[in-house]
């Protein structure tokens, strides 16, 4: 069952009812100022900080789940009635409903009552604020005088502190209104140069500011009482809860058209700045008040508008495929991209599933999703990259997360996972293999941003892969610590006394399990970074030597006899093996072992996949392990505590497949890595909405495996590395276009009846346009001239466009 469809042409997923089985949501912004949006206008803004430069308030885990938001209210003063036109908060029966979620923007429109209304939302490129446009029709054969109200719930900016600290945040709250224009202006302790302000186009008939005074006491914003009673109180709040309403009347005669627009804005006063008077915030209301008055006008924002659109047609220009199946080209030419986009600056914060509070940028999260921004803005990428890197220990280790106001590592989780240095490496080589810009390795980067321990990001990779090998167990394999890729595998959590753990996921870094994934990881790091040391002239054998030697312990200890072994727990005792009796054979092994090249020359990485293929695979996706764990083991911690068939306990979880589409292309199976690419690409199952239930256009983290009653069903849509890592499967593996350090390679790895394909890949300047088909022999022609075609295409001039033609048989 289908909630909407996708429009290709407009890039746009459209909904066509309210009441999607989750909220289907949509980002506002791209650089700085920021909000998410759901299809009933749900949602809230941040300037570039979830958690501290919160603006509006957004209450999680609420029935219904999604709400609270963007919210405007008619109402018909001749009948005392009122709605709203993006259906929340209060859920009319509209007569048409469609909401369309594109590259940036959202519109939701409606008809009620005969009165058409459209609100489109988004943040114009370069601005610290969002536009609001609403658009009414009076479809009725009598003029229809309506009254409009607009509803924000500002948040008091630190949105933990805002949840928690009613004692005192009950008596900040701040706001003045000037001119029609609402300034929330509560100071954050110590902060005294911003504030949000909301503003309106048309005079306005009233305005509330303080919550209570809109809504009513004992009443939420479904009926509030101003909307009910058609007038605004002008409601001054001193603390409790700032909230921003404005009260427009307007007169419509029949078939006649308005606008109204609204700007919800953050302003931060520039350092220097002097108060006129001291203390007073009045210089950034001058400073402000210029920005308003051109994004409350119709030709700005149409002018903003279309410059947002161009921005998105130039980003996905970076590459646009047409194959044989339009569900690859939909994701792989809109929406994987868009997805990347987002994944690129909200790492895992903000959803309706991160709460925007508890989790910052992921050292190993963002280091990934650089793969699928990369080719977007690479300075972008390299500036994150810095960012990352400052963030590393002298140790070689990491913390596991950075806040991105302050860019500093954040000591609430602190650090110990031991895969996470070894990303930046990757991270890195994605960053050289579109690029080609080596300066990057030269770079004087701090140690925990540490003044005064620069050192070139070269010799931060060099310490990534040193961290690992200082670390190695009994068995010769990396030490996992708290955990690798797998947050929930607590190797390290043992027990002196059966049932009383003596050590928690918390401090389980001390211990002496090992991991395999790492070994596997360690592998394709090392010989990245072998690679980039050829590129710059350094010695890079022992890169080269280190990884051999892995290779050969993950043989002798790694290999299970018809898989990769995942690990080692703090016992010595084998985990994802035959010998076990649940968990058995993991999914990030595999992947990660044929990655790293692991098995390929000898037949046991083949031998892997097919054991991926016959135990782990179901038609919703690869399993991430089998048998589920049945109850909780505290030698392997968090993992066995959630129940069977979600999340790592054997839930389907989507960052691991694409690492199974490559490791099948590696080993030359196009069938199988296409046919896994398609079992979870969200728009193949779009049709399967009512059991998938998030949304068809972008990737979910976790599908509930074949042990959960729910299996099918997604989570955790949008924040996810599955986004990142399914764009280079598809992309770079299945169509082997693949950047390298030495430039272009395509070595398409394509479903056996695929007659081909065509793409056009901008790299490094040039445009590259690539056409692969069937013939009988192989064969590549670079603007006509034959090539061998193993070859990396020869690095064109910037500016020039190439001819490519692929044969493969
Ligand atoms: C985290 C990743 C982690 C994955 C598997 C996700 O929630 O963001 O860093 O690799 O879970 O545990």
């Amino acid at each position: 069952m289908r909630f909407g469809h996708f429009d290709d042409e407009r890039r746009e997923y459209v909904i066509d009812r309210p009441d999607t089985p989750l909220p289907w949501i949509n980002y506002l912004g791209t650089e700085a100022y920021f909000g998410i949006i759901s299809n009933t206008a749900g949602g809230y803004s941040f300037y570039r900080d979830a958690r501290l430069r919160r603006l509006t308030r957004y209450r999680y885990n609420n029935a219904p789940f999604d709400f609270g938001g963007r919210y405007l209210y008619l109402r018909d003063p001749g009948t005392g009635e009122f709605w709203s036109p993006t259906w929340q908060p209060t859920q009319p029966e509209l007569d048409e409903y469609e909401c369309r979620h594109g590259m940036s923007y959202t519109q939701i429109a409606s008809s009620y009552r005969n009165i058409r209304a459209r609100v489109s939302y988004f943040v114009p490129l370069g601005e610290t604020l969002e536009v609001w446009r609403l658009r009414l029709t009076n479809e009725r054969a009598e003029a229809a005088e309506l009254s409009v109200f607009s509803s924000v719930e500002f948040c008091l900016w630190d949105a933990q502190d805002d949840a928690t600290n009613f004692q005192r945040n009950f008596s900040t709250g701040q706001v003045e209104v000037v001119d029609g224009v609402i300034y929330h202006k509560t100071e954050y302790r110590e902060r005294r140069d911003h504030f949000a302000y909301f503003a309106c186009s048309e005079p306005l008939a009233g305005f509330d500011t303080a919550r209570e005074s809109f809504l009513g006491p004992y009443r939420s914003w479904d009926r509030p009482i101003a909307v009910e009673r058609g007038s605004s109180s002008d409601s001054v709040a001193h603390g409790w809860q700032p909230h921003g309403s404005h009260h427009v009347r307007i007169a419509l005669q029949p078939g006649e058209t308005r606008e109204i627009g609204f700007v919800l804005g953050y302003w931060e006063n520039p350092r220097d700045a002097k108060f006129d008077p001291p203390g007073s915030q009045t210089i950034n209301k001058h400073m402000v008040r210029p920005v308003i008055a051109r994004w409350l006008r119709q030709d700005t924002v149409d002018e903003g508008f279309r410059a947002l659109r161009e921005h998105w047609d130039n980003l996905l220009g970076g590459l646009q495929v047409s194959t044989p199946d339009g569900e690859t080209d939909r994701m792989v030419n809109i929406w994987n991209a868009y997805q990347n986009m987002v994944t690129f600056n909200m790492s895992r914060s903000t959803s309706f599933y991160e709460s925007g509070i508890g989790r910052g940028m992921g050292f190993r999260d963002s280091n990934q999703d650089l793969l699928g921004f990369v080719h977007m803005i690479p300075e972008r990428a390299k500036e994150r990259i810095l960012d990352i890197a400052a963030t590393q220990l002298a140790t070689g280790g990491a913390y596991h997360q950075y806040q991105p106001l302050t860019k500093r590592g954040n000591n609430d989780i602190g650090s110990g996972f031991n895969d996470d240095p070894l990303w930046l490496i990757l991270g890195v080589a994605a960053y050289l293999k579109e690029t080609g810009d080596t300066s990057i390795l030269e770079a004087l980067v701090p140690y925990d941003n540490d003044p005064g321990t620069e050192q070139p990001l070269y010799d931060h990779l060099q310490r990534s892969l040193r961290y690992t090998l200082d670390r190695l167990g009994p068995h010769g394999l990396p030490l996992i610590g708290r955990a690798d890729w797998n947050d929930c595998l607590n190797l390290n959590c043992f027990s002196e006394t059966p049932g009383e753990p003596f050590q928690t996921t918390e401090n389980a870094t001390g211990g002496v399990a090992e991991s395999v994934f790492i070994a596997g990881q360690f592998v394709l790091a090392a010989r990245e970074l072998a690679g980039i040391a050829a590129l710059v002239g350094r010695p890079g054998q022992e890169y080269l030597d280190a990884a051999e030697k892995m290779s050969g312990t993950i043989a002798e200890h790694g290999w299970d006899g018809a898989w990769f072994r995942r690990a080692y727990d703090f016992h010595g005792n084998v985990v994802g093996s035959a010998s076990n009796d649940e968990g058995q054979i993991f999914i990030e092994p595999q992947g990660m072992c044929v990655m790293g090249g692991v098995g390929v020359e000898d037949g046991t990485a083949a031998t892997a996949l097919a054991s991926v293929r016959e135990r782990l695979a179901t038609p919703h996706g690869i399993i991430l392990q089998q048998p589920a764990y049945s109850s909780y083991r505290v030698e392997l911690g968090e993992i066995s505590s959630y129940p069977p068939g979600y999340k790592e306990n054997a839930g389907i979880f989507c960052h691991t497949n694409p690492w199974l589409m490559i490791a099948e292309a590696i080993v030359g199976n196009g069938d199988a890595a296409f046919d896994y690419y398609k079992r979870i690409n969200p728009a193949a199952r779009e049709a399967i909405s009512e059991v998938h239930r998030c949304e068809p256009y972008v990737y979910a983290q976790m599908i509930a495996g074949r042990d959960a009653p729910t299996h099918g069903e997604a989570k955790n849509s949008w924040l996810t590395g599955t986004a990142a890592w399914n764009y280079a499967a598809i992309t770079q593996w299945i169509l082997g276009i693949r950047p390298e350090l030495t430039g272009l390679r395509v070595a398409p790895v394509i479903p056996a009846d695929w007659p081909g394909f065509t793409a056009v890949r901008r790299f490094r300047g040039a445009t590259y346009r690539i056409e692969v088909r069937r013939g009988d022999e192989r064969s590549l022609t670079v603007d006509g001239v034959a090539v061998s075609p193993d070859a990396v295409l020869p690095l064109a001039q910037a500016g020039t466009d190439v001819e490519v033609i692929l044969t493969v048989s």
